[in-house]
């Protein structure tokens, strides 16, 4: 993968390991001392349960677990990012996205997480750099599902100068995950139709993907 801008060293300053997602989501939560976490989409809470702050929320419309069983593991919202959003009254320092991987729903969920987001917080969005075509499919058919989240990424790309967007680009250990906070950002030109080929020509341009060694310069737009 070519990057636009390159990395000035390699491996990774910050972890010098992975990083997996939740890393860049503690690096966030010690950078700026943030106190408040949400999580749309948790599943078994193994990025959850990795996340070092004051309090932390997750939900999900799923409960596999029996609470008698496993209580641990019971979402502390049981349901959906609409019904979650429609009920909500806190304001959160950080909010992770990763639940339904469809690109109208995240559409929906970053609105609603940019209503509750405090000031300088930042919401981070998982699956945005799909390495197949067949892990962007919007029908899950195999393990690896990221669906059509990137063409959400791109879009609000094209349309949102006051944010700014970069996607810290975790294989081979992790899907990219995405970086929004209030900012700035130089809007790009996207087509009417958003093709797997497409993102193949221009994946770095397009979805802003940086090594992780570079988020510090990135974090600086904002
Ligand atoms: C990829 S898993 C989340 C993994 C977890 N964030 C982690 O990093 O370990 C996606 C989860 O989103 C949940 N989900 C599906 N539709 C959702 C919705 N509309 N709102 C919130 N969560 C949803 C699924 O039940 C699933 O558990």
């Amino acid at each position: 993968m070519e990057y636009e801008t390159k990395p000035r060293a390699w491996p990774d300053v910050h972890f010098g390991r992975g990083p997996y997602r939740f890393d860049i989501a503690n690096l966030l939560i010690s950078k700026f001392n943030y106190t408040t976490y949400l999580e749309i989409g948790c599943y078994k809470k193994k990025c959850f349960d990795e996340i070092v702050i004051q309090e932390k929320i997750c939900i999900d419309p799923v409960c596999k677990y029996n609470a008698n069983f496993r209580p641990d593991l019971v979402p502390d919202f049981v349901g959906t990012s609409d019904e979650f959003f429609e009920k909500n009254k806190k304001t959160f320092d950080i909010i992770f996205i990763d639940g339904l991987h469809l690109h109208e729903q995240v559409k929906i969920d970053i609105e609603n997480s940019l209503l509750c987001l405090n000031k300088n917080g930042s919401i981070l969005v998982h699956d945005i750099n799909p390495l197949k075509e067949i892990y962007q499919y919007r029908e899950r058919c195999q393990h690896t599902w990221n669906g059509d989240v990137w063409k959400e990424w791109v879009r609000l790309r094209s349309v949102n100068a006051d944010l700014n967007m970069f996607a810290v680009d975790l294989t081979p250990i992790d899907h990219g995950i995405g970086v929004i906070r209030k900012g700035h950002q130089q809007l790009i030109t996207i087509p009417d139709d958003l093709t797997y080929n497409y993102l193949e020509k221009n994946r770095c341009h397009v979805l802003n993907l940086i090594p992780p060694v570079l988020i510090d310069d990135f974090l600086l737009a904002s």
